[in-house]
């Protein structure tokens, strides 16, 4: 595991192709992940981690948690989330809570919102991380009728983040730290009508989802210039989202890829370490990416379009 200032100080260049990024994820993962140091200590700080019942989320949840967070999960499975708040509580003696929200009904998530109005009336959230996701097995949409993953992993974090601003859950300085995959170079676009089947459409739409967290985290920080918007690629995690919770290649890839508690350490670092740079886009293995004017990620007028999209479908217009 990697120093966490010299993580900080790592800079990659990385390449465009699909081929030299993947392999740029899997090897030496283990050894240049870093480790979250234990300042600053968070003690006071309100914070909310969408998908904390489970794989990553739990752990960037009981990291919070243990530098004296106050924390609230948001998920859907409710016996996941209360399992997850009482083994968080036991471990770091401090408050958790939980709150139902699927991100996939737009409905859902204005629910949520209100009971997160009501903890959140005397202080906003300091830290808000947007780790919840889906990759697809097979074809699905969201009770509003857009692809799954398009809905899950981008629109209804946007739903929830706007909704969050408009009842001043957020303030300025409030840290948002948006999870994506450095598998989004596999993709092209990110739009709600996407079609596929099988298992391979599935990786795609996960892939174009990631995508639109890159184009969504850009632009996100380009609105709202007073919050710090953090993007992260966690690494290549043994979870639930990778290879099912049990079975065969669960197994398997619990010896090949990093657990998850590993894989919450560079999530962890961006959410909690001061400066690091407007929309800053961080890899577990690369550090800080400098992407070049090429790459999908960077190109300025898909993420404004993709943007003017999201404003259409969050239902707040
Ligand atoms: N694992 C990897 O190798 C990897 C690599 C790159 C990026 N990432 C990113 O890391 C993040 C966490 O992934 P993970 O690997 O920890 O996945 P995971 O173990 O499958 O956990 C996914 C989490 O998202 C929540 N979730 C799923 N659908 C939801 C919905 N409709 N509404 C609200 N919450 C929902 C789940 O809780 P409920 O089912 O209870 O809602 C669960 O807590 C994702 O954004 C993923 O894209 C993972």
């Amino acid at each position: 595991m990697a120093d966490a200032a010299e993580f900080l100080r790592r800079l990659s260049r990385p390449s465009t192709s699909v081929s030299g990024r993947l392999w740029t994820a899997m090897v030496g993962q283990g050894s240049r992940t870093p480790v979250c140091p234990e300042t600053p200590r968070l003690d006071g700080k309100r914070t909310l981690v969408t998908g904390g019942n489970a794989g990553i989320g739990f752990w960037i949840a009981h990291g919070l948690s243990v530098r004296g967070a106050s924390v609230m999960i948001a998920a859907r499975r409710e016996d996941l989330s209360r399992e997850a708040v009482s083994r968080i509580t036991k471990e770091t003696r401090n408050g958790v809570d939980a709150v139902r929200l699927d991100l996939g009904d737009l409905r859902s998530i204005a629910e949520a919102a209100g009971k997160l109005a009501k903890v959140a009336s005397d202080a906003p959230f300091d830290i808000v991380v947007l780790n919840a996701g889906v990759w697809p097995k097979a074809y699905g949409t969201s009770a509003q009728g857009h692809e799954i993953a398009f809905a899950v992993n981008v629109l209804g974090h946007h739903a929830l983040l706007k909704r969050m601003l408009s009842r001043g859950m957020l303030a300025a300085g409030s840290r948002v730290v948006v999870l994506t995959g450095d598998i989004y170079i596999m993709a092209a676009n990110c739009t709600p009508d996407f079609k596929y089947s099988g298992a391979y459409g599935g990786m795609l739409a996960y892939c174009r989802s990631k995508l639109g967290n890159m184009w969504f985290a850009r632009e996100f920080a380009r609105h709202h210039p007073s919050l710090e918007v953090v993007v992260v690629h966690p690494g290549v995690v043994a979870t639930g989202l990778v290879s099912g919770e049990t079975g065969v290649m669960a197994g398997l890839n619990r010896s090949l890829l990093l657990a998850p508690k590993a894989g919450a350490q560079t999530p962890l670092l961006v959410a909690t370490q001061p400066g690091l740079g407007r929309a800053a886009y961080f890899h577990n293995v690369g550090g800080q990416m400098q992407l070049s004017a090429n790459d999908p990620a960077a190109n300025a007028n898909r993420a404004a379009h993709f943007w003017g999209v999201l404003e259409k479908l969050d239902g707040l217009r």
